[in-house]
């Protein structure tokens, strides 16, 4: 067991109408506020209006149109301008992963006077970061509980995975019932990109029997919760158990002690994102499993034997190969049947930048430092398989 040094200040606030505390909470913060948001679903939600009213004493500025995988131009450069331009005290994040990872990353630069990108390509490390209160919308991603936030440059192809402790969310407010509305493909992609972060820790050298059963448990939850919300959208315990799930996914609470994986997934699926701006969670699904066959080998067998007998079932009597397969193609089954494309030419990537992205990734992702390294030839060889 590995040594480890670990806080989550965030304060948790989670069920039904719980936002009726918000101007409580962000009373004890600050009266002016930048509001975050993003294409119009908190409109839709009549989650906007809500707020509006509950906050009727504040100073409101607001940034809108906050797209998914969002953008460091003009989003975050905006924001930052908000901030200062106005003197802000505290950000209000309310949507999904975007809008808050988004809302991280102005916090960090509205304390800087430089350029922003100098902190999110850590160049430089911020000294301080605005509050950040959120009511998150989706369930996936986990921003709500972490202190990270994933930014993409257009122009540069380069999505980022900006943490510093400073970006943890003051409190995040978590009513399943605003998840309600989230369509079809974006719960199956959020369970699959909540799934991925739960097996980006799995999967790695030195890990505790404690961890191991956290984590079977977790993706066991996702895969009945996300076919329970898919049939019914507005299943309560479903979409809250989904939830909390995802909260719990990315904050590192379930690998406390256990050795680094290098997250290899992730680093691949950024250069998805960043070059043709796919759906995270499907980017993820698609690579998951042709990642797994590609490293299957006599050192990493045995995690995949624990994996496949304990998350799904498969009969330990079996040989270990054969259940490490099994439990690959149940993975690849899942993710298909509840309704993720699984080739790249579904969610329109082709051949003509494999090698272009392998590149990127090998440069800078640290993928060869990963529990069973990739490099160049590795990366290209699982985006083509991916096909
Ligand atoms: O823009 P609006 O109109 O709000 O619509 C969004 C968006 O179109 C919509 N949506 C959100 N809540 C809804 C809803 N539609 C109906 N009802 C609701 N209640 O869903 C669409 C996708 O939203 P987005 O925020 O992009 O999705 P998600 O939460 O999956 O976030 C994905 C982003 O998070 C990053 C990803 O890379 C990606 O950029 N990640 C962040 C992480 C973190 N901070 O720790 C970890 C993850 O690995 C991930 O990389
Ligand atoms: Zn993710």
């Amino acid at each position: 067991m590995q040594n480890f040094n670990y806080q989550t200040p965030t304060r948790l606030i989670f069920g039904k109408d719980v936002i009726r505390k918000l101007p409580e909470v962000m009373a004890s913060i600050g009266k002016k506020v930048l509001l975050t948001y993003g294409g119009g679903s908190i409109k839709k939600l009549g989650l906007y209006d809500r707020v509006k009213e509950l906050l009727k004493d504040f100073e409101i500025i607001e940034l809108s149109g906050i797209q998914p995988n969002p953008k460091y131009d003009p989003s975050v450069l905006d924001g930052v301008r908000l901030c200062k331009e106005n003197d802000i005290d505290v950000i209000l994040a309310v949507g999904g992963g975007s809008v808050l990872d988004c809302s991280k990353a102005i916090a960090a630069g509205a304390k800087y006077d430089g350029d922003p990108w100098d902190l999110i390509s850590y160049k430089v490390k911020a000294k301080a970061a605005l509050p950040i209160v959120d009511i998150i919308t989706l369930a996936a991603t986990g921003s709500e509980y972490d202190c990270g936030g994933v930014i993409s440059r257009t122009e540069t192809n380069d999505k980022i995975g900006y943490m510093d402790p400073l970006l943890y969310p003051v409190c995040s407010f978590l009513d399943p019932t605003y998840t309600f509305t989230v369509s079809k493909k974006q719960t199956a992609a959020g369970c699959a990109d909540a799934m991925n972060h739960i097996i980006e820790q799995y999967f790695c050298e030195d890990s505790t029997l404690l961890n191991d059963g956290f984590m079977e448990a977790g993706l066991k939850s996702l895969m009945v919760n996300a076919r329970k919300c898919l049939e019914d959208p507005e299943d309560y315990t479903a979409r809250a158990e989904m939830m909390l799930d995802c909260t719990y996914g990315c904050n590192a609470i379930y690998s406390l002690g256990n050795s680094q994986s290098g997250w290899p997934c992730h680093g691949m699926e950024h250069a998805l994102s960043a070059y043709y701006d796919i759906t995270h969670g499907e980017g993820l699904a698609i690579i998951t499993p042709r990642w797994m066959k590609h490293i299957l080998s006599d050192k990493t067998v045995s995690r995949f034997v624990k994996y496949g007998v304990n998350v799904f079932g498969i009969d330990s009597a079996l040989d270990d190969y054969e259940i490490a397969n099994k439990a690959i193609d149940e993975t690849y089954s899942f993710f298909e049947s509840i309704g993720i494309p699984m080739h790249l030419k579904d969610v329109g990537i082709d051949e003509s930048r494999i090698d272009e992205m392998a590149h990127h990734v090998a440069e800078n992702e640290g993928l060869e430092n990963a529990w069973s390294p990739l490099y160049e030839n590795d990366i290209a060889a699982i985006f083509t398989a991916s096909l």
